[in-house]
């Protein structure tokens, strides 16, 4: 076990070295049944995992509904709003043979649950995050009976632990090129996407609705229409209505959200990445005792978290109110009324670049050391006279902001943290 530990340092180490030191690509599975973390065997405790307990004990009931199944009361139980729709038809995932762009597979999600949905299919399928395993997949026999039937699927890590996780269990988002029929062309792939994914490689095989004027992206496109944007780039873009592609009926929203996808691939990525520190903390922990060795994937995180390399947005983008609604409200505010979750949507995705995930129960289960770690260098990327390199874009104002907030709303902070008053900077300014 010393030894695989061991090896497993050094892949991190060697990691860390590379040229471009971009952790956040970082591919290598992490072992996932040694040094502390036991995915194959451990409970999870997460929101789906606590619904199925109380539907297993008699303490919650899901309706049946004559159109959609178990997935409104599913969604309803599990505090997963409709308007978060999102609809993918690349043949990409597990139940490949239902999906079709005539018939797209949707996604819904909160902050911390993701459930999908394809019209017709013998399963719903079901990912949650839980603190200490990372992604957690269940699927749900769509079919009427008394009580639904959960079940924890553990080879769904067959895709969804992979390099496009970040080597532990966790969530995908890809781009592709498809043909007619939702066939990928693997070789026009952008395997892995999060904010810093420019939007004109985002959305190959996902349905878009939505405006971002003069932006172009790849959703919407189907077979030939790809070779067509070659030509012109804006085909497939600024769609409001997507009822000639599909039979609209099947779905309880009418689209697939520009908004809510930005968020998602958002939150994906970060959630990707706090598992992966957390399974790397909890194997350094049983090791060595400390977490002094994963200092380039905590710097890696905390750019992450600030959103450093972020795609620019050059043109505005509009969502769907509903969805915006419902995503603002939810989450902690600091007494001037402001939040984490305000989306910009002008020039970047959120006003006050510091991830709402912060606030998350993944964030708050990773070991004590590796989160003081992390708060230690936030607070020192925040107070600095000027940022540190890979935080130039945040200004004075919007550190000093994002420092009053995270002071207002998390009650482990270190102490000393540097709060509201700017520790070396407002002392240079004049
Ligand atoms: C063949 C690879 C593959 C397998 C196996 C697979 N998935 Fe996925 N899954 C994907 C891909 C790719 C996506 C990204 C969306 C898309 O392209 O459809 C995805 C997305 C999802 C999502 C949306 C959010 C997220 O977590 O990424 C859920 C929920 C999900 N899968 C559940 C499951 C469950 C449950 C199983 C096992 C029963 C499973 N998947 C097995 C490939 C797979």
């Amino acid at each position: 076990m010393l030894r695989r530990l061991l090896k497993s340092h050094a892949l991190v180490a060697a990691l860390g070295l590379m040229a471009h030191a971009d952790f956040q690509g970082a591919t290598h599975l992490v072992d996932l049944d040694h040094g502390g973390i036991r995915y194959g065997q451990e409970k999870s405790h997460g929101r789906v995992a606590r619904l199925v307990d109380a539907v297993e004990s008699g303490t919650r009931r899901l309706e049946w509904d004559g159109r959609f199944g178990w997935m409104p009361s599913l969604l309803q139980a599990l505090e997963v709003s409709t308007n978060s729709q999102m609809l993918v038809f690349s043949k990409t995932s597990l139940q490949r043979e239902h999906i079709h762009p005539h018939n797209p597979r949707a996604i819904y999600f909160n902050e911390d649950t993701y459930v999908g949905y394809i019209p017709g299919a013998p399963v719903m399928e079901l990912s949650e995050v839980d603190g200490r395993l990372g992604g957690v997949f269940y699927t749900l026999d769509h079919k009427r009976s008394e009580r639904p039937q959960f079940k924890r699927v553990d080879n769904c890590i067959e895709c969804h632990a992979s390099a496009r996780t970040m080597g532990v269990p966790g969530h995908l988002v890809r781009s592709f090129e498809t043909d007619a029929n939702g066939i990928v062309d693997l070789s026009t792939g952008t395997d892995s996407v999060d904010d810093r994914t420019p939007l004109s490689e985002r959305w190959g095989g996902w349905y878009v609705t939505g405006t971002h004027g003069s932006m172009t992206h790849r959703g919407n496109r189907i077979g030939g229409d790809f070779a067509r944007a070659r030509k012109d780039p804006t085909i497939g873009g600024n769609r409001m209505r997507l009822d000639d592609l599909f039979p609209g009926e099947r779905y309880p929203a009418p689209g697939s959200d520009i908004a809510a996808l930005m968020v998602f691939e958002h939150q994906a990525h970060l959630h990707n990445f706090i598992a992966r520190l957390q399974y790397m903390s909890t194997q350094h922990l049983a090791a060595y005792g400390h977490v002094d060795y994963l200092n380039s994937p905590l710097e890696t995180f905390v750019k992450a978290l600030l959103f450093s390399g972020e795609a620019p947005l050059t043109s505005r983008v509009v969502g769907d109110p509903a969805f915006v609604k419902s995503f603002e409200s939810a989450g902690r505010r600091d007494p001037d009324g402001r939040s984490l979750r305000t989306l910009d949507l002008g020039t970047r995705l959120f006003k006050v670049r510091c991830s709402f995930l912060i606030h998350s129960d993944a964030f708050a289960a990773l070991p004590g050391p590796m989160r003081s770690r992390i708060y230690r260098r936030l607070g020192e990327v925040l107070s600095a006279a000027t940022p540190p390199e890979g935080y130039t874009h945040l200004d004075e104002a919007e550190r000093r902001t994002i420092r009053e907030i995270l002071a207002a709303t998390l009650t482990d902070l270190p102490a000393g943290w540097p709060k509201a008053a700017a520790a070396g900077s407002s002392a240079g300014s004049p």
